[in-house]
């Protein structure tokens, strides 16, 4: 239904997958008696309402009402489709799933091995010929660099020829055939039909994913024309976007921060100094995949982009993107002009560690940046200024930050503290008061309860699904119900598949649990079994919990049956006279079933 893999093997991932680990990749997480909560990835929010139940395997947040189990969370959160969720997700824990069985899949699976291995035999060949006669003028310009023996193996930086097909032609004899080289994008096909080298006479450096693999090239030029650099197209393995050069060598480094540099140059200049937790983001801003790598890497980021304007406009919305998702993220400074590459073969790896440690937060970026901006020497600028930073500060969610950064700032920019102060404290109060002080479990789910204006069909929905959560919760209930529910006693069409799944698995004695009962739903109402997991089954008394909402499904529908038979019964001229009898007898003994339930 979902996909094509076996039932046991999608439950195996999802249970060697701990929702804790994987949304810390994302979220950070404070645990709070029986869950952990945080700051809700899919909406904006400053109070944490999203919350992770360990012992369940689920995620729900209070505020915007997503929720699921893991592989939903990878859904939502990579936007990736359920069969991409459970790929990730194996992945991860390195469970070798069986190719797709669809024709397309299998195709699609053997042609990226194959750009793999087109990258790699390209790579083979450009190292090669940086090491032969015509390899000398890439030779000579590294050397001029300063890169090192060992650098240029590590990373494998290499050389592409001049001549217009050589690498074409090596592949071919490698028995590549010509689509698969073509959709590699390290040939181009020629208007006549005939197929040449992208990468001619360049410094190459291959771009290695996370675990090694070759999946592009970045082509260099040995002097100063133009363009300096060129790179791969995305490619069925390759996408710019998607990932940062050096973070297969970054994330062995032990540090617990990562710095983005701009460029190839400046990642391999720091590895040779020793500073080997530099990634490069490849001359783009940060894209969201990229931030979301880092922070799976990283407890802190330190951005360390050129100090000319395209490298601040690029650092200003690093910062956002990475503060938008959760991640700590710092800006190192580099004096006017240079960049990391220039620094740290001036000044040395020394210096530049100092310039890691002194680097700066978001906001006393901002405020830096601003100063330059605004033309404080007139009282309007002045007031534009103090406006402007007390906005930033507004932003901040702690107080003990946001008031060691009210002194800071005045005391530097000459404004009196008082001042700053009660510009900050005035943006803060409307928000404050709206928001709820800490998240209560008990009046959320008082507030969901409250909800009954979901209308009576919306209602015996919801009951369904408690009924459905509450058998996953505790299977030992099943026994004690079974006579009194069947597929049949269930009326919205999810529940009454879901319900044949559960069913058919407790009469079998295989049991089920939350996390995987989230396996089978719809992910359109992963959420809302999320939110009754958490906040509808208290374990107290699940049977009687359990009983109450059969009788009320029950009753439900046997007064749905008595308004339908009144209904009918209006016309007794149009039915026959056997249908009449049928139709009284049934209300009659609905009459009594709908007596009885209410007096029990
Ligand atoms: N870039 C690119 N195409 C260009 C220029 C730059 O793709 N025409 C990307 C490259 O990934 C490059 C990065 O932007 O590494 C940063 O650009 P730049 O600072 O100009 O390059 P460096 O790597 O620092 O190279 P160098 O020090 O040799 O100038
Ligand atoms: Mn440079």
């Amino acid at each position: 239904m979902y996909s094509y893999y076996p039932e046991d093997l999608i439950e195996e991932i999802r249970i060697g997958n701990d929702i804790v680990d994987v949304v810390s990749e994302y979220v950070k997480l404070e645990r709070k008696s029986k869950y952990y909560f945080g700051l809700c990835p899919f909406h904006k929010e400053k109070t944490p309402s999203f919350s992770v139940t360990p012992s369940k395997q689920i995620f729900y947040c209070y505020g915007c009402g997503k929720g699921g189990n893991v592989i939903q969370f990878i859904m939502d959160i990579e936007n990736l489709s359920y069969i991409d969720a459970v790929k990730y997700l194996a992945d991860r824990i390195k469970i070798q799933l069986p190719e797709g069985n669809s024709a397309e899949e299998i195709e699609k699976a053997k042609l990226k091995r194959e750009l793999l291995n087109i990258n790699v035999e390209a790579a083979r060949f450009f190292f090669t010929h940086l090491n032969s006669p015509q390899g000398e003028k890439a030779r000579q310009y590294l050397e001029k660099r300063n890169i090192s023996k060992q650098v240029i193996r590590k990373f494998g930086i290499g050389y592409s020829p001049e001549e217009r097909e050589r690498l074409y032609n090596h592949l071919r004899s490698k028995g590549f055939g010509d689509d698969a080289i073509l959709r590699s994008g390290l040939v181009l096909k020629g208007k006549n039909g005939g197929f040449y080298d992208r990468f001619r006479g360049r410094i190459m450096f291959p771009i290695f994913d996370i675990r090694g693999n070759v999946i592009g090239f970045g082509g260099r030029v040995t002097d100063s024309s133009l363009p300096k650099y060129m790179n791969s197209p995305k490619t069925l393995v390759y996408d710019k976007g998607k990932n940062l050069y050096a973070l297969n060598f970054a994330k062995n480094s032990g540090e617990k921060r990562l710095i983005v540099v701009e460029g190839y140059m400046d990642v391999i200049s720091l590895h040779q100094r020793g500073i080997i937790n530099t990634v490069a983001s490849l001359g783009t801003a940060l894209t969201e995949s990229q931030g979301r790598l880092l922070k799976k890497y990283a407890e802190e980021v330190i951005i360390s982009y050129d100090s000319d304007s395209a490298g601040q406009a690029a650092t200003m919305k690093g910062l956002d993107l990475m503060k938008n998702i959760g991640c700590n993220v710092k800006v190192l400074s580099l004096p006017q002009g240079k960049d990391p590459d220039e620094f740290v073969r001036n000044n040395g790896a020394d210096e530049f560690k100092k310039l890691i440690d002194n680097s700066i937060s978001l906001i006393e970026y901002k405020t830096r940046v601003l100063r330059k901006k605004i033309d404080d020497g007139t009282a309007e600028g002045k007031i534009k200024f103090l406006n402007r930073i007390a906005d930033e500060l507004s932003r901040l969610d702690n107080s003990v930050e946001r008031e060691m950064y009210i002194k800071k700032i005045a005391e530097e920019h000459g404004i009196t503290w008082e001042a700053l102060y009660s510009e900050v404290y005035r943006r803060l109060k409307p928000k404050s008061d709206l928001k709820p002080a800490a998240v209560n479990l008990n009046s959320y789910a008082k507030g969901a309860d409250k909800k009954e204006d979901r209308g009576e069909d919306g209602r015996i929905v919801h009951d369904e699904r408690l009924i459905l959560a509450l058998l996953c919760v505790d299977n030992s209930i099943y026994a004690s119900v079974k006579d009194k529910i069947n597929v049949d006693s269930f009326t919205d069409p999810e529940n009454k598949r879901i319900a044949e799944i559960i069913l058919e698995r407790l009469e079998n004695n295989k049991g089920i649990v939350p996390g995987e009962l989230l396996n089978i739903v719809d992910s359109a109402v992963a959420g809302d079994f999320a939110r009754i997991f958490n906040t509808e089954c208290h374990c107290d008394d699940n049977k009687k919990a359990i009983m109450g909402k059969i009788r009320s499904i029950e009753l439900f529908k046997a007064e749905k049956r008595q308004k339908e038979i009144l209904e009918l019964l209006k016309d007794e001229g149009s039915l026959s006279e056997g249908d009449v009898e049928k139709l009284k007898l049934e209300l009659k003994s609905l009459i009594m079933m709908i007596k009885k339930q209410k007096s029990s």
